[in-house]
């Protein structure tokens, strides 16, 4: 049985991985009594249908641009009247979401490796997003896909990591809980998790 070509560095999604993105319904539920959890689940949803049809088209736009147009279609499939100032105050928690509990104490136990973060997320996002949960210091590389201007899981997203870490594939760990981003990571030849 050939042996595994050892872990150099570990490379996390942020929203859904490192970040919960329903850590919004809070703010959801108090706009809209009763109806947070149905607006998060619509938005988020949208929210990634619009990158892959966008990555496919060749129309890309940054993710914060992605994320509010899917909030609006999700308030208004909903039927929520959320006036501009609501949008803002959903959009502003977005660079707040809560990071998973054990994340804190997960990437302290990893820090031998280079750790990165790779994401759909747009630079401001992202930056503002590891600045508002204190894990500014924890990250070798935070990467956006904006860079390469589309979206997962397009290979050249995955290459970035490489290209970026300098650390040759089948050295880097890929960790997601998006499915969709996992086929990306694997399909490119990152080990994945
Ligand atoms: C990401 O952070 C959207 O979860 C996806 O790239």
């Amino acid at each position: 049985m050939s042996r595994k070509p050892p872990i150099k560095a570990l490379v996390f999604d942020a929203y859904g991985t490192l970040f919960d993105v329903h850590s919004v319904i809070a703010l959801c539920d108090e706009l809209f009594p009763g109806r947070g959890a149905q607006l998060s689940q619509t938005w988020r949803a949208k929210q990634l249908e619009y990158t892959w049809l966008k990555s496919l088209m060749g129309r890309y736009e940054d993710f914060e641009k992605v994320t509010e147009a899917a909030l609006k279609f999700a308030c208004k499939s909903l039927k929520l009247n959320c006036q501009l100032e609501s949008r803002k105050r959903l959009m502003q928690a977005y660079l707040h979401l809560k990071p998973y509990p054990e994340v804190k104490e997960a990437l302290a136990a990893l820090s031998h490796c280079k750790l990165a973060i790779l994401s759909n997320g747009s630079p401001r996002m992202l930056k503002a997003l590891v600045k508002n949960t204190g894990l500014s210091n924890t990250f070798d590389a935070v990467i956006s896909v904006h860079e390469v201007k589309i979206f997962k899981p397009d290979p050249k997203v995955y290459a970035l990591a490489q290209n970026k870490l300098k650390v040759p594939k089948n050295n880097i760990g890929f960790v997601s809980s998006n499915f969709w981003d996992i086929c990306g990571a694997a399909s490119f030849g990152l080990r994945t998790f």
